[in-house]
């Protein structure tokens, strides 16, 4: 499976706009016009398009400040269209190893409502441990990246 994650640029900047979410699943994230709105006022945020080989099916976002050991994901979708097939799973995969390529994260946070049953499977899938809920009512869950060959 070529699951490939890639910075948004003028030229997949639509496409990642075009994305969709089933009905019931948009309170769930922020639209991905809402998200590149944002990155573009936050130079610590890093919008990414997801591909499975030559198709746009997701887009993610996380920060990772140089100043700081723990990342945070906010923000992660996967078309409604391509849902079900292993392609979240594998974006995530994606994106943690580029944060752990970064080389100063230790950390890495993810938040998501607590009734979101798909979101808490897969990022329990990949290790990451619930935490509890932070003041907005969102839990927040937290994985430790694996020092292996830094
Ligand atoms: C959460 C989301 C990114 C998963 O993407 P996906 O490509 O469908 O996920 P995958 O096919 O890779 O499945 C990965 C795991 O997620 C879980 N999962 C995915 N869809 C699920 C569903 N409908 N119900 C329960 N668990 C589900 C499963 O544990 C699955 O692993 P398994 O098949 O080995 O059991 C996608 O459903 C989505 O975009 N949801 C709306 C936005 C959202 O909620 N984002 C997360 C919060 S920011």
């Amino acid at each position: 499976m070529d699951i490939r994650i890639a910075p948004v640029t003028k030229a997949n900047r639509a496409l990642v706009t075009a994305l969709r979410l089933a009905p019931e699943q948009m309170d769930f994230v922020a639209s991905n016009a809402d998200s590149l709105r944002e990155a573009r006022s936050d130079r610590d945020a890093r919008p990414r398009a997801v591909t499975a080989g030559d198709q746009l099916v997701g887009f993610l976002m996380y920060e990772a400040p140089r100043d700081d050991d723990e990342a945070r994901i906010y923000r992660f979708m996967i078309d409604r269209a391509w849902q079900g097939r292993g392609y979240g799973k594998a974006a995530l995969r994606a994106v943690l190893e580029e944060i752990r390529g970064l080389g100063h994260i230790r950390h890495v946070s993810i938040c998501y409502e607590p009734e979101n049953e798909a979101a808490r499977r897969l990022y329990r899938s990949a290790g990451f441990v619930e935490e509890g809920l932070d003041e907005d009512g969102e839990m927040i869950a937290d994985l430790v990246l694996p020092t292996g060959d830094r």
